[in-house]
């Protein structure tokens, strides 16, 4: 396996020592509760993002993918496009959640949190303030993809209630050609779609 691919960008950052880590890097460690590493939440704040914030989605879309368009649930969504929610933390931007329709449900287009805001509740409060848009629109369910090495985001969308819908197999190894190395070196091949039933409001 070729672990000296020079993408993706850092996405994930170490837990003891903070560094910004590319996802080839990133190791899975397993603790207890009482020895994970410390974790305080920041004070986040949600709101819809402005044209004002078009270089900071840029440059977290730059981030999380090399570009601003995204390829998930069989389509290309552009993100500049999409219904975008920025979380504030520290007076700073720290992450994104982007959104849009698809097959009657709200769908996570990119949820992307900036390495040193991670782990603080930021994904969190975007997840949920997707939910809540979703049903003060009377939608059925929010859903979201990730790929088959993104064990971290796979962890975070189930403990939020998300569940597997489907396995779109091999969809990710054909778009690039080949199955490159992706969290932890994993080969990257599968696009697992979830989905969280939202309750009417
Ligand atoms: C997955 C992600 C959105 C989670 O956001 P977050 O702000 O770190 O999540 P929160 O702090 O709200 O929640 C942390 C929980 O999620 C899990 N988690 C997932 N990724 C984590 C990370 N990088 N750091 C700490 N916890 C993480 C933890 O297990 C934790 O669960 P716990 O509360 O049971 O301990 C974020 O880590 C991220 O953006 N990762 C990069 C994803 C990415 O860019 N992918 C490519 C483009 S789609």
């Amino acid at each position: 396996m070729d672990e000296t691919v020079d993408l993706p960008y850092p996405q994930y950052r170490c837990a003891t020592c903070g560094r910004e880590l590319p996802l080839t890097e990133a190791r899975l460690t397993v603790t207890c509760g009482d020895h994970r590493p410390a974790r305080e939440d920041a004070d986040v704040s949600v709101r819809p993002a402005t044209p004002a914030d078009r270089h900071d989605i840029e440059d977290i879309c730059d981030q999380a993918l090399g570009e601003t368009e995204v390829d998930v649930f069989g389509r290309t969504f552009d993100v500049l496009a999409a219904e975008n929610l920025v979380a504030v933390a520290e007076e700073r931007f720290a992450g994104l959640i982007s959104l849009a329709g698809d097959g009657g449900d709200l769908g996570i287009v990119l949820l992307s949190v900036y390495p040193g805001f991670q782990g603080k509740g930021v994904g969190s409060a975007l997840v949920e303030a997707a939910v809540s848009r979703a049903a003060g629109r009377g939608l059925p369910a929010v859903k979201v993809a990730v790929s088959n090495d993104d064990v971290p985001s796979f962890s975070f969308y189930q403990r939020h209630g998300f569940v597997i819908d489907s396995v779109a197999r091999g969809v990710l190894a054909d778009r690039y050609g080949s199955a490159e190395p992706g969290f932890s070196g994993i080969p990257v091949r599968d696009e697992i779609r979830l989905r969280r039933p939202v309750a009417p409001r």
